[in-house]
């Protein structure tokens, strides 16, 4: 279905670097660029504001249905309000983390989220990009890194955005959301048989970049 347009997918635990490299990645490609975790945030966010209770899998469902949901210039819009600050918190990512767990939530983002496959290619980053909604992505990455690290990065994010943060509690939040991600049946967060596993722990930003675009101008090559 998507093997004319080349898709990188790019899927990992939160606090990989994924959002960061997938977007750089796009940007020297010129590719589009999804940032799929944005819409389970968007659904727990609208969710909540609407008193609908996450654990609601129909509820839940239904109601994302209803959401008009756009990204422009890295913002991520809501039935045309911004809302990008206010998804990118550390309880909003707890609530995406519970919505996501329902079936019938991610059937109902998955035609959304085909709809950013459009020439010249896209980089789509997420827990599943690569094992269910771009199978036959051109190159799959598995970005990950030691607990610490990430828990360590989520808390510079979150001081870099004049958010209030504490270590501990950044670290036992991502071991949850780890757990829940790995362990729930519907999508579940997995490396994809022919995905490449990209460990950051020893590597910056740029060099993680350059691996990614290493290995799609091989796959492209082959
Ligand atoms: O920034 P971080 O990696 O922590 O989170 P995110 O990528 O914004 O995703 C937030 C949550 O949405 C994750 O913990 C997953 O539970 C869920 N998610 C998912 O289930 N499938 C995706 N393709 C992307 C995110």
């Amino acid at each position: 279905m998507h093997n004319a347009i080349p898709v990188i997918a790019i899927d990992g635990p939160s606090a990989s670097g994924k959002g960061t490299i997938a977007q750089l990645v796009a940007d020297v490609l010129g590719f589009a660029y999804l940032d799929s975790g944005a819409l389970y945030r968007v659904v727990a966010f609208a969710a909540q504001q609407k008193n609908i209770d996450w654990n609601d899998a129909e509820a839940v469902a239904e109601y994302a249905k209803t959401l008009n949901i756009q990204f422009k210039n890295g913002q991520v819009y809501l039935n045309a309000t911004d809302i990008s600050d206010e998804i990118r918190t550390e309880a909003m990512g707890k609530g995406a983390s519970q919505v996501a767990v329902h079936a019938p939530l991610r059937a109902a983002l998955v035609e959304l989220q085909h709809s950013f496959c459009q020439s010249p290619g896209l980089v789509a980053d997420g827990r599943d990009m690569g094992t269910v909604i771009f199978p036959e992505a051109s190159l799959k990455i598995f970005l990950t890194a030691s607990t610490e690290v990430r828990a360590k990065r989520r808390y510079q994010q979150l001081i870099g955005n004049n958010q209030s943060a504490n270590y501990e509690s950044i670290l036992s939040d991502l071991q949850e959301r780890d757990a829940r991600d790995k362990n729930r049946a519907s999508a579940p967060l997995i490396m994809a048989k022919d995905a490449i596993l990209l460990e950051t722990d020893q590597l910056t930003i740029s060099e993680a970049v350059n691996v990614v675009l290493q290995n799609y101008q091989h796959k492209m090559y082959e």
